[in-house]
């Protein structure tokens, strides 16, 4: 009995010792393999650097780090390295320089559940490309069919002056008036038409952008992003979201069958129908990625990275125009010289209203909405500065570094529309605008977002004088910051009509 006693617990030592050194070994693998990546404060060994800040004011951590550490830092979240790339030079030399290498997306499970690793936002290499060059040349032909995208935008922003006039000048938020035409203005790209806003199916699509930001936003998303599997097991509104986001699903295949159907393709109508077209080219093409989970996943990452961005920067510029009613009488001065009250403003006017320009470009650099982009990963083994970023690792543009660069902005902390004039009052442009990200991975509705910008505020300003129900030096403009993002606080506001 002793003898076999004796002999379990050797065994059971043997063994012990054999997993202690694999455990050492793979300590040691994983070491070694992320031995080079750039200085960092130093990790807990659990935590890692998780508990060192607050995730609220987490880019005021991230850009202290940079002043202490350099252009290149590393940070564990969790047993997790992520590499934060700071300041104009290096995001250039990394995102444009290396473009291929740091040309991944690190993916989320919340952002899994909603595309499944298809589509364009969350996806990387050979898929991601198609999906990207097919999605840029589409709305770049939009051109397409009848009628241009900045027709469509501006049949929502006449829609939107009436909404704002039925106001009657009294107190309002303009909040969900302005998701809802910016999201009609993906509709009518997408499905070829706007909806009323009373539509069932209009009201359950924004629904579910709605909520899918509520939620991204949210402690409950932040945790499911960590454990999606326990958090499933719980009840809540993440249950509800998915289903919605099923059900979205379905309406876009829907659409998609309904076009099949068409015999003549060959001057397609909306986004919808030109992915169709590709479907119908390439179906005898075995690998192809022209398939209903990629259309349906594509358009999804329209809606939504189109239109929280684009309402919240719009939402933005009317807060700033209360805050500073000398500037909004100069764009509506401006306006008013070049465009008059008998016409509708047009994209082509932009030229000809430099300072109008100026003071949206501020806007969108004052707010800095994504101060980390949407994080990167790395394609492969990379050595930038004398480190090595390895493959898989995450890597966070740091774009707020740039737009709050002091040696790039006259007054990177305060909102002056003079950091986009030159001395004779005309437009300048700078490169340090990174906004939309910067290169292989920038916004691909950029052009969208700008027309959509410029169309939205110049049409509400020529028509409108905003004023805050306080005084303009009690308007809080500091932006809420969020997981997604910094959006600016919900507001009321009076719009008082011009004529
Ligand atoms: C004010 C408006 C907008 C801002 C500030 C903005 C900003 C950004 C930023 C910072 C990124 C990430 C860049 C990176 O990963 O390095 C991005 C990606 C993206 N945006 Fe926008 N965006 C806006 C509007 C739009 C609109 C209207 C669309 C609609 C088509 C759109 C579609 C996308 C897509 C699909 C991606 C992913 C691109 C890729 O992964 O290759 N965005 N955007």
């Amino acid at each position: 009995m002793d003898i076999l006693l004796a002999l379990e617990t050797n065994v059971v030592s043997v063994v012990m010792a054999v997993l202690a050194l694999l455990l050492l070994w793979k300590i040691r693998g994983k070491q070694s393999r992320f031995d080079r990546l750039p200085p960092g404060p130093a990790p807990n060994p659990l935590l890692g650097n998780l508990f060192q800040f607050n995730m609220k004011e987490a880019c005021k951590f991230y850009l202290e780090l940079s002043k202490t550490y350099g252009s290149v830092v590393t940070i564990w979240l969790a047993n997790t390295p992520v590499v934060i790339i700071s300041g104009y030079q290096a995001l250039k030399e990394t995102m444009i320089g290396l473009g291929e290498e740091f040309s991944g997306r690190a993916t989320y499970p919340l952002m899994m559940k909603s595309t499944y690793g298809y589509g364009v936002l969350a996806t990387s290499g050979h898929r991601w490309k198609e999906m990207r060059k097919f999605s840029l040349a589409t709305l770049k032909n939009f051109g397409m069919g009848r009628r241009s995208i900045e027709e469509r935008v501006q049949e929502e922003a006449e829609n939107l002056v009436e909404m704002f006039k039925k106001c009657k000048g009294s107190a309002f938020s303009p909040a969900d008036m302005l998701f809802n035409a910016v999201n009609n203005v993906i509709c009518s790209i997408v499905f070829g038409h706007r909806f009323e806003f009373e539509d069932p199916q209009f009201k359950s699509l924004l629904r579910t952008v709605n909520d899918y930001f509520a939620i991204l936003s949210s402690p409950l998303g932040q945790i499911y992003n960590i454990f999606p599997r326990l958090v499933s097991l719980f009840p809540g509104k993440h249950h509800q979201l998915f289903k919605d986001l099923e059900e979205a699903r379905e309406y876009c295949k829907r659409e998609a069958q309904v076009r099949m159907n068409i015999l003549d393709l060959s001057s397609p109508q909306d986004f919808i129908e030109a992915f169709v077209l590709k479907m119908k080219e390439e179906k005898d093409k075995p690998d192809t990625e022209y398939h209903l989970d990629n259309l349906v996943s594509v358009v999804w990452n329209m809606f939504s990275a189109g239109t929280e961005t684009t309402s919240s920067t719009i939402r933005h510029a009317l807060l700033l125009m209360m805050k500073h009613p000398d500037v909004q009488e100069c764009v509506q001065r401006e306006i008013d010289e070049v465009v008059g009250q008998d016409r509708w403003p047009l994209v082509e006017d932009r030229q000809k209203l430099p300072y109008t320009d100026a003071v949206i470009h501020e806007i969108q650099r004052h707010m800095d909405l994504a101060p980390i982009a949407v994080p990167h990963k790395m394609m492969c083994d990379t050595e930038y500065n004398g480190y090595v970023i390895p493959k898989g690792v995450m890597v966070f543009p740091l774009l707020s570094s740039v737009l709050i660069d002091p040696k790039r902005w006259k007054n990177p902390n305060c909102f002056d529309p003079e950091n986009f004039l030159d001395a004779d009052g005309q437009f300048k442009k700078n490169d340090a605008f990174v906004v939309f990200g910067i290169g292989k991975r920038a916004c691909l509705g950029e052009a969208l977002a700008r027309i959509e910008i410029f169309i939205f505020f110049t049409f509400l300003l020529q028509q409108f004088t905003f004023k805050a129900i306080v005084p303009p030096e009690e308007l809080d403009t500091t932006p809420k910051n969020s997981s997604f993002g910094r959006i600016p606080r919900i507001y009321e506001c009076y719009a008082i009509a011009r004529k």
